[in-house]
């Protein structure tokens, strides 16, 4: 595989074409905040926390560092003021889902966020997806998918699969950065599984 150079935060990188910025910035030590992204999963580009400043012959856009490919010339900025505005406001969103997420509340230290600044709508899952594509491109079951769209999507478990494969597994539990997933797996196990990996009649 061909290697293309770049220039990230002013360093001089090395980086595997097809790969992406996150990758690249990664492997350089350079640390770039994710929400969504998992190293065993397909890429997503879902929370866009990895937003970040590219250049190339002189024009600069905001990308999203884990879907955006590595470039011959790029020069990458991940810190300038305008990139840690875009990151505050998108933690502030977040926080309105799910403010006592610690993940969150570190990042949100971290980044100036306001935990209040958007009206509250704890709905605590904030749609990373990190659950539903685990289970699906890594477990291939299927146990857990999105419902509904927009403001009305939600997670949800498919009982008839869960009863017999998630009491066995919980892989996807860690990887939640709030703690609805649990929420919603003890839920649905109340409702429909007899609590002996069976499902109700
Ligand atoms: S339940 Fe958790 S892991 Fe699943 S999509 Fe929502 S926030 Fe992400
Ligand atoms: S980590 Fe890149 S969009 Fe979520």
């Amino acid at each position: 595989m061909s290697q293309v150079r770049m220039q990230i935060d002013g360093k001089e990188v090395e980086a595997a074409e097809g790969t992406t910025l996150l990758e690249a910035a990664e492997r350089a030590g350079i640390s770039i905040p994710t929400l969504c992204h998992h190293e065993a999963l397909e890429p997503f580009g879902g929370c866009r926390l990895c937003m970040v400043e590219v250049e190339s012959r002189g024009w600069a856009k905001h990308v999203v560092a884990c879907v955006y490919p590595v470039e011959e010339g790029l020069i990458v900025r991940t810190r300038t003021e305008k990139v840690e505005r875009i990151r505050k406001t998108i933690l502030e969103l977040q926080l309105a889902h799910a403010p006592h997420s610690p993940q969150l509340q570190e990042l949100a230290a971290e980044y100036g966020a306001i935990a209040d600044r958007f009206e509250s709508d704890a709905s605590f899952c904030i749609h990373c997806g990190l659950c539903v594509r685990y289970c699906a491109e890594v477990k291939q079951l299927d146990a857990v998918g999105f419902i509904d769209r927009g403001v009305n999507k939600e997670i949800s478990f498919l009982p008839e699969i869960a009863a017999k494969e998630c009491n066995g597994c919980k892989e996807c539990f860690p990887l939640c950065p709030t703690s609805y997933l649990q929420a919603a797996f003890v839920l649905v196990e109340a409702l429909t599984f007899r609590g002996n990996g069976q499902s109700a009649e």
